[in-house]
């Protein structure tokens, strides 16, 4: 059987309308907008506003790819939505969204890896691509960390912010799409990133409300430390497995979770900053939403083309990292549907010579 690829044929973001700035932090915290910038390099982020939800964002975020992609819901075969922050702890978000898309029946299930997600997400779907059991995937990141971060936390709550992107992805037999990836996790390190209520092991209870358990904490310095010691080498080692070297790559889109984190994973990549796309000023770290977004701003503003081979790098909860080399291909007919075409040529021909012979 000929090799499947998954390339990326339609990308879409949503960002809610509400702006949160550094200024409007400063107002209620003891901080500075000189502080966040430097230390962050985040300026203003999006906030959800009352009623917006994870599931309307990320089917807003869902209809751009497909628009791009030039499908109807109703082509999917499959929706894997990457997220921290569902609408319930179940049903799963990805069903939701599934019937808000009207994508049909269509197998839909939510990956929770952090920040990570959009990465491993990507990854995953390229691997029911190339099984062949899959044409077209929806793949979605997509938080509102708003909802769970303590306003009176300055080193959390200044860091976070909410929004969706999505990409299609569709089989094709030309090498493109993902073409190595290094997936990564280190369970030690979960008390460094952790929602510690509304799970099996903390209940959502009065004690539980009162310690203020049910928002994210973090331990920033030690995630910090993780974040620069496996950054660069996730990213080698994925560039590696492509069979490519540093030079090939055209553009990094990496997880934007702090400009100081970036600039170390590109150093030690040994890649300058020009090859590598920041937009972490506008929107702060939206976690799984954070590289499907960089990636729709890269290509809206020409940083990145069809035919380019980008690199998405990744690190979160868990503690867990996740690179993608991925490469952007011209679009084409989408191999299922050729082969089929292929085969109803063949049947004609077969036919209508034994029709000839037999007249
Ligand atoms: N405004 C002003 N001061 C703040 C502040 C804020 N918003 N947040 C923390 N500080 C203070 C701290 O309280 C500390 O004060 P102290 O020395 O009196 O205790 C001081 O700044 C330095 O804190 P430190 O934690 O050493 O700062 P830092 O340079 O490590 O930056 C982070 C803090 C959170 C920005 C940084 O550690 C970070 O980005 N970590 C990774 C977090 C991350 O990416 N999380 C998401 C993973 S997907």
């Amino acid at each position: 059987m000929a090799e499947r690829y998954g390339n990326i044929v339609g990308w879409g973001k949503y960002v809610p309308d509400r702006v949160v700035t550094n200024a409007d932090f400063e107002k209620r915290l003891d901080t500075s907008d000189e502080w966040i910038v430097a230390r962050t390099g985040i300026r203003e982020r999006r906030h959800a506003s009352e009623g917006e939800v994870t599931s309307q964002m990320s089917t807003a975020a869902a209809r751009e790819a497909l628009g791009i992609a030039g499908l109807r819901p109703s082509d999917l075969d499959l929706i894997i939505v990457a997220t921290s922050t569902p609408d319930y702890l179940t049903p799963p978000v990805s069903s939701q969204i599934q019937h808000l898309l009207g994508a049909g029946h269509v197998g839909a299930f939510t990956l929770v890896t952090g920040c990570t997600g959009f990465v491993y997400a990507l990854a995953t779907a390229q691997q029911f691509i190339a099984s062949g059991s899959v044409t077209n995937a929806l793949v979605i990141g997509v938080e509102i960390i708003s909802r769970f971060v303590d306003w009176e936390d300055r080193a959390t709550c200044i860091l976070f912010g909410d929004g969706a992107g999505a990409v299609v992805v569709q089989a094709t037999d030309e090498p493109c799409g993902v073409l190595s990836f290094d997936l990564g996790s280190d369970g030690s390190g979960a008390e460094h990133l952790i929602l510690p209520a509304g799970g099996a092991a903390i209940p959502v209870t009065h004690e539980a409300l009162v310690k203020k358990q049910q928002y994210l904490r973090m331990n920033g310095n030690e995630v910090f430390k993780f974040a620069t010691r496996v950054l660069g080498k996730s990213l080698r080692q994925a560039i590696a497995k492509a069979g490519l070297t540093a030079d090939d790559i055209d553009l990094i889109v990496p997880h934007q979770a702090n400009v100081r984190i970036i600039e170390s994973a590109a150093r030690q990549a040994k890649l300058p900053m020009e090859k590598v796309f920041v937009n972490i000023h506008k929107y702060g770290n939206t976690s799984a939403a954070s590289i499907p977004i960089a990636l729709c701003e890269a290509l809206e503003e020409g940083r990145a083309r069809v035919g380019d081979t980008l690199a998405f790098v990744s690190f979160g909860a868990g503690l867990t990292w996740a690179t993608a080399i991925v490469k952007l291909a011209e679009r084409k007919q989408p191999v299922s549907r050729r082969k089929r075409w292929f085969s109803f040529l063949g049947w004609f021909i077969r036919d209508s010579s034994s029709l000839r012979s037999s007249e």
